[in-house]
């Protein structure tokens, strides 16, 4: 693997695959840590007379927060300045790409938006940006588990790096030892979370909590139709899911009571008092206890995003308990997904209190599960 921190970029065209997906409230982006950190690559770059094309990506087909990169534009501009072209291989885009000067940067339109993102070969997506630019860069860890053409495509055709988002996240990861560690699987993904069932102790939460409920049967109600909403290939997770805790039951942890808002208020109902209409936004305060015990016994822990719906005050509370005695524990921690450094802000706790904090989500878990990354693949990682 080749890392751009290496080479001489003066006066190269850099495609550069970078992760600003963030979380969106009210079709508002939020600034984030991920697009804080791209910002600075791309001023690095720019320092180092490079012309930057900035390909990336904001949620999936389907979700509400599947929208343009504009906002996420104006968020960068604010560290360093970018063009935003609503395009991504036509003549617009082209021209912007060709009249591009050193030191000057773009972003592209979302790479989703694209059907050929997610197909293979060489369509003419990859053909047209592989011919304008000189060199590849995949600076995102957090989407190497994706085996989409912006991330494995171009390096088959292009001279291939590593960035240094990338580099400084395998880097950190070098430092983790994760035999007899304690997984708190949260976030809103819970497909990403099959991968580690059988292998440690797992506390479950965030929207895999419920997930895992269902799947050993208990019925939630208005919850479970939130999920059976909300989570793609619902159907299929939750068979995967059966299987995998009846094998696995005693590695397992369940949530056992939840948080629900009632009329503006946070309220604990116990498992036994669901199904019922609330939708659960939190884990409950005796499911904070337990959880906290297991985190004090831990050696190591590793966490995958939040436990709740913490953007809502009333609501971040199981994520902030966590996270705190994480914070006082002893264990060697490492924190990846759902914006866990945003939480940890907004309950006043110090990144410094954990061992690592990743930009990278699913694909961190992956990489922990022991799966190969596609994305790391085609810069040839695994190549002994
Ligand atoms: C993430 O948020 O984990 C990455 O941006 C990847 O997003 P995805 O799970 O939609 O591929």
């Amino acid at each position: 693997m080749k890392f751009i921190s290496e080479k001489d970029v003066k006066g190269k065209t850099i495609l550069l695959r970078a992760d600003i997906n963030s979380e969106v409230i009210k079709k508002k982006v939020l600034m984030s840590d991920r697009i804080k950190a791209t910002a600075e690559t791309i001023k690095s770059l720019k320092k180092r007379h490079a012309k930057i094309v900035v390909l990336a990506h904001q949620s999936r087909p389907g979700k509400s927060d599947f929208i343009s990169l504009n906002q996420h534009a104006k968020l960068i501009n604010k560290i360093t300045k970018i063009k935003f072209v609503d395009d991504i291989y036509g003549y617009k885009a082209k021209k912007e790409i060709q009249s591009l000067k050193n030191g000057e940067a773009l972003l592209l339109e979302n790479v989703r938006f694209l059907k050929e993102e997610f197909m293979t070969g060489k369509t003419k997506f990859v053909d047209v940006l592989s011919s304008l630019c000189d060199v590849y860069v995949n600076d995102a860890l957090s989407v190497s588990h994706r085996a989409q053409a912006s991330v494995v495509s171009f390096p088959k055709y292009m001279e291939s790096y590593a960035g240094p988002i990338l580099e400084k996240e395998l880097n950190g990861l070098k430092k983790i030892k994760l035999k007899n560690c304690v997984y708190i699987l949260g976030g809103a993904k819970p497909d990403d979370n099959i991968h580690l069932i059988g292998k440690n102790k797992i506390l479950t939460c965030g929207l895999f909590g419920p997930m895992c409920l269902v799947a050993s049967g208990i019925k939630l109600g208005a919850e479970e139709n939130y999920l059976k909403k909300n989570i793609k290939n619902y159907n299929k997770i939750l068979k995967n899911l059966k299987i995998k805790l009846k094998k696995y039951e005693k590695y397992v942890e369940l949530p056992v009571d939840f948080a629900v808002d009632e009329k503006g208020k946070r309220i604990n109902l116990e498992i036994k008092k669901f199904p019922n209409n609330f939708e659960t936004y939190d884990i409950g305060s005796e499911t904070i206890k337990k959880y906290i015990q297991e985190i004090k016994k831990a050696k190591s822990v590793y966490v995958k995003g939040p436990a709740g719906y913490y953007t809502k005050k009333n609501f971040l509370k199981g994520t902030s308990e966590i996270l705190r005695a994480i914070s006082e524990s002893s264990a060697f921690s490492l924190l990846g997904g759902g914006d866990l450094d945003a939480a940890m802000k907004m309950s006043g706790i110090s990144s410094k209190k954990f061992g690592y904090v990743s930009l990278s989500g699913g694909a961190l878990l992956q990489f922990i599960a022991g799966k190969k990354l596609p994305g790391l693949a085609a810069l040839g990682f695994y190549k002994k």
